[in-house]
């Protein structure tokens, strides 16, 4: 490594100048120096911040989870598709909408790769968008706020693996079924696969926040549809998706997809498509889907089915799809920053085969085709092949790019990153990994003008990498220092869930933008109250409404009387404070529930149902300030009584107002 490039890195990383006389006789060789070295360049000096923010998904927890770069320390856990009871996520009243499908509330899914938003290419920092693999739906997060405010469920899928990849504008994100299923889904012999089961790809419409839908599917063969990228620079217009299973196998996949030689990239041109669509040659097919938005300015959800779905067959669109002999079962397909090199890992192979962009055009035009298969040319390998990486490892996995011309790959059988050169496409370094390294990602790796620096080690296997804690361990990523001709490990860090895919951009592009409080004149919730006059308990039947303000150190109102066996009590709770990161909490004792954690400005709702005649205390569970442990309140309970009035005070003006029942104005 060039020494002044080494110390402008170490600067940046925030290790400073005291590690400058250690780097530079760490280039001797004794291995303390050397460890020395690693730890001055991922060391933030406490009250420093990380130069990077990274997403990682959650993978079977559901979520996502951000961490700095290059320190490894986790900042927060975004929650999305799975419930969390930490802050109420999915419990409370207006995040429950978010969970709704055409199945009903499914609390739980399975992300796998987060996707940042771009503009021309190059990640903007405006959102981060994310894959439930299981009941498919894609979601979208604001990085003001590092909160999921929509959810789209993916109709006519199953399976959302191959997702959400973006054009190069943002305009499209893509998802791709996984697993075939009957279309529309019915009652049908499994083993009529070969006649009932199709693929889908859809290509959702993402820049209009708040709008997500689908703006079209493509109808695709029953393939498994693994991963994609999309084109850029050049190849601005198409897309790629790795498939595998082109036999159709619908049974002992691990031998019956494992037959093929070769199996197909499907190169999409997405805008054939689009004119196809707007030429009214897709047909309008009945799904129901379900669409969840967070509200702005009262920041709670809505929920609302779509009916239906266009869908193209590539029939009736000729030159939408091509196919692209790959060997063999392959699994990433990452283009390169300028979008000339198409690089598909075939997870059984023993090369890594790298398409090129202007040989396919020239191929289609010359119609180099193989064969077909339903109708879609298939092109002939040679003719769109630039090269192959000879003999880089075992179990090639994912690609990603330093914009310096090199490209990494993970292998997951030989348990390393291997570092080859594009255009050449000889290996030039590569690094062991601890161990099976699935995906692997460089800062903007994956879009035109990658930030580099850094790779990380998604890890599968972690063993003997730290301490243990019982029959599971934990999950793991390595931060590989990638600035010199060399490779070299510089940490490892645990990861909670099971990482798939990330994403990072530096924090300089999003930082400065965070949403510091919400404005509570503009809070426009149903069930707000913007001061203590706005607060007060109302019955409906047996349902209870409860306005109720949290502001340092008290509720508002804090003693409530007149709640009834057989009532269903709804607390709504505005936190009026208007100050950075002064969150308040709310629990109650017996509820069947979670709690609600209340950001500055905000209202969030709660039910409770009173299980019998009693006292139940509740209290802030957000150490708000020094008088945190005062923050509490009694709900009291009694027996069912036609007669009894409800009665909302607060401890200060109890002695005059106990008697008072005081409805709040309008109805809701
Ligand atoms: Cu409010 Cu603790």
């Amino acid at each position: 490594m060039q020494r002044s490039k080494l110390i402008r890195a170490v600067t940046a990383a925030g290790g400073v100048v005291i590690a400058l006389a250690t780097l530079y006789s760490c280039r001797t060789t004794n291995p303390s120096l050397t460890m020395g070295d690693a730890a001055s360049r991922v060391y933030v000096t406490p009250g420093q911040h990380d130069e990077f923010y990274s997403f990682m998904s959650g993978g079977f927890n559901g979520q996502v989870s951000v961490y700095g770069l290059p320190s490894g320390r986790m900042l927060k856990l975004v929650p999305v598709f799975s419930q969390h009871a930490e802050n109420g996520w999915g419990y409370n009243e207006d995040t429950k909408p978010m969970f709704q499908t055409s199945y009903g509330f499914i609390p739980w899914d399975d992300t796998h790769h987060p996707k940042l938003s771009q503009t021309d290419g190059v990640p903007d920092g405006r959102w981060l968008f994310i894959n439930g693999n299981n009941t498919p739906r894609v979601a979208r997060i604001d990085l003001t706020r590092f909160e999921t405010e929509e959810i789209l469920e993916i109709p006519n899928a199953s399976g959302g693996h191959a997702s959400p990849m973006t054009t190069q504008d943002t305009r499209y994100l893509v998802s791709a079924t996984r697993f075939s299923v009957p279309i529309p889904n019915k009652d049908v012999p499994i083993n009529t696969y070969g006649q009932n089961f199709r693929g889908t790809i859809s290509f959702i419409r993402a820049d209009q926040p708040g709008k997500m839908d689908i703006a079209f599917q493509l109808l695709m063969p029953g393939f498994n549809y693994d991963l994609a990228h999309g084109g850029k620079g050049v190849s601005d217009g198409w897309f790629f998706f790795t498939t595998y299973n082109t036999e159709q196998a619908y049974t002992k996949l691990e031998q019956g997809a494992s037959q093929n030689d070769k199996d197909f990239i499907a190169a999409i041109n997405w805008k054939q498509a689009e004119s196809c669509v707007a030429a009214g040659k897709a047909q309008t097919v009945p799904s129901r889907y379900a669409h969840n938005h967070v509200d702005e300015k009262s920041r709670t959800a809505k929920h609302e089915m779509k009916t239906s779905v266009k869908m193209l067959n590539p029939r009736d669109c000729p030159g939408v799809v091509y196919y692209l002999p790959t060997p063999k079962s392959p699994h990433g397909v990452d283009v390169d920053p300028s979008g000339e090199y198409i690089v598909a890992s075939g997870k059984l192979a023993a090369l890594i085969p790298v398409h090129s962009f202007s040989k396919m055009q020239k191929a289609i035009a010359d119609k180099a085709f193989e064969t077909e298969f339903e109708g879609v040319p298939v092109l002939k390998y040679e003719a769109t092949i630039a090269g192959e990486v000879q003999k880089p490892g075992l179990g090639p996995l994912h690609t990603e790019f330093d914009g310096k011309g090199n490209a990494y790959t993970s292998m997951f059988i030989s348990s390393e990153i291997v570092k080859w050169k594009l255009g050449t496409w000889e290996v030039v370094d590569r690094i062991p990994t601890y161990y099976s390294i699935g995906h692997l990602m460089i800062p903007g790796g994956d879009s035109r003008q990658p930030f580099g620096k850094y790779v990380v080690a998604l890890n599968k296997i972690t063993k003997d990498r730290y301490l243990p804690t019982g029959a599971e361990l934990t999950q793991s990523a390595q931060l590989i220092d990638i600035s010199g001709e060399k490779m070299k490990l510089l940490l490892d860090f645990p990861t909670i869930g099971e990482p798939h895919y990330a994403q990072a951009l530096p924090a300089s592009l999003i930082k400065d933008k965070q949403v510091k409080f919400f404005s509570l004149k503009d809070n426009t919730h149903p069930f707000v109250a913007k001061s203590e006059a706005e607060t007060g308990i109302k019955r409906t039947g047996r349902r209870v409404d409860v306005r109720m303000i949290a502001i340092r150190s008290h509720f508002a109102p804090d003693n409530i009387e007149g709640v009834q066996e057989g009532d269903t009590v709804y607390f709504h709770v505005t936190n009026i404070e208007q100050d950075w990161d002064i969150l308040h909490g709310f629990a109650i004792m017996g509820n069947q529930n979670a709690e609600l954690i209340l950001q500055p400005g905000e209202t969030k709702s709660i039910k409770w149902v009173p299980q019998k005649a009693s006292v139940y205390p509740f209290y802030c569970t957000d150490f708000c300030s020094a008088l945190h442990q005062e923050m509490s309140g009694y709900v009291r309970v009694a027996p069912r009584s036609p007669t009894l009035a409800l009665s909302a005070t607060t401890s200060r003006k109890a002695a005059t107002q106990l008697q008072r029942s005081k409805a709040y104005k309008g109805d809701n």
